[in-house]
């Protein structure tokens, strides 16, 4: 069980994963500190870094999709039982779509208050909405809500991973360790 051939996710699926997660926590941590947002609101400080750390998180997993669909399959599976392995990989592509679909909801809001988006300041990236649009100030809410959807799906899936650690102890958290 713990030999070190077994086979494992490739550097680029590592990198991908783990710098995801390290944005999301960040991105998250700056969702909740930063200052309630009215109509006045301007998008300077902790929402601009909001704003800009959300686009590059959306670029990042659309990349990591394109890459990942088709191309690069994971390795072979570690079996539990069909119904659980099913589970696992419903889970991890609902998450790939959330982590797409759930920013661009809170672009399309920011997008409606007439805010640019930007990798900081550096690279403009296109409206979502027009100033006004109200599908973009429905989708703020929406967006709010969903950051909970996801933590609830990274909750099943942080279960699963530590399931297969400590209960079963199989070797499917050790292959998207950085260590290995
Ligand atoms: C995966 C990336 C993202 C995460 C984890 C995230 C998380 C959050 C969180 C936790 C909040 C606060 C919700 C609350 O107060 O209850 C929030 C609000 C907001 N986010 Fe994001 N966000 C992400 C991406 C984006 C992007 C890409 C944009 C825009 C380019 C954006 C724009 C906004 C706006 C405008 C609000 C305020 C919504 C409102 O109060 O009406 N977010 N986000
Ligand atoms: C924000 C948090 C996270 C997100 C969004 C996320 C997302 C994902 C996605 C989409 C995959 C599928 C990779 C692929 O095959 O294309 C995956 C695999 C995996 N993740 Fe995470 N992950 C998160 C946090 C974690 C954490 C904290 C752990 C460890 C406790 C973890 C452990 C794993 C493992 C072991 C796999 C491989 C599972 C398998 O192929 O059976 N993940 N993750």
């Amino acid at each position: 069980m713990h030999t070190t051939n077994i086979p494992k996710y490739s550097a680029p699926a590592k990198f991908f994963h783990w710098v995801t997660v390290l944005l999301l926590v960040i991105q998250y941590t700056i969702g909740w500190l930063m200052p309630d947002i009215g109509r006045d609101t301007q998008p300077v400080g902790l929402i601009s870094w909001h704003l800009s750390i959300g686009a590059l998180i959306v670029l990042l997993v659309l990349a990591r999709f394109m890459w990942r669909w088709k191309q690069h399959p994971p390795p072979a599976q570690q079996m539990l039982s069909p119904l659980l392995n099913r589970i696992a990989r419903a889970t991890h592509w609902l998450l790939y779509l959330l982590l797409i679909a759930f920013p661009l909801m809170g672009w399309a809001n920011a997008s409606s208050r007439g805010w640019p988006v930007s990798l900081f300041g550096v690279l403009p990236l296109p409206a979502l909405s027009s100033k006004g649009s109200q599908l973009g100030h429905a989708l703020g809410d929406v967006h709010q809500l969903f950051a909970w959807v996801l933590i609830a799906m990274v909750a099943l899936h942080i279960a699963g991973a530590l399931y297969h650690h400590f209960i079963v102890k199989d070797d499917t958290l050790r292959r998207m360790l950085l260590n290995r």
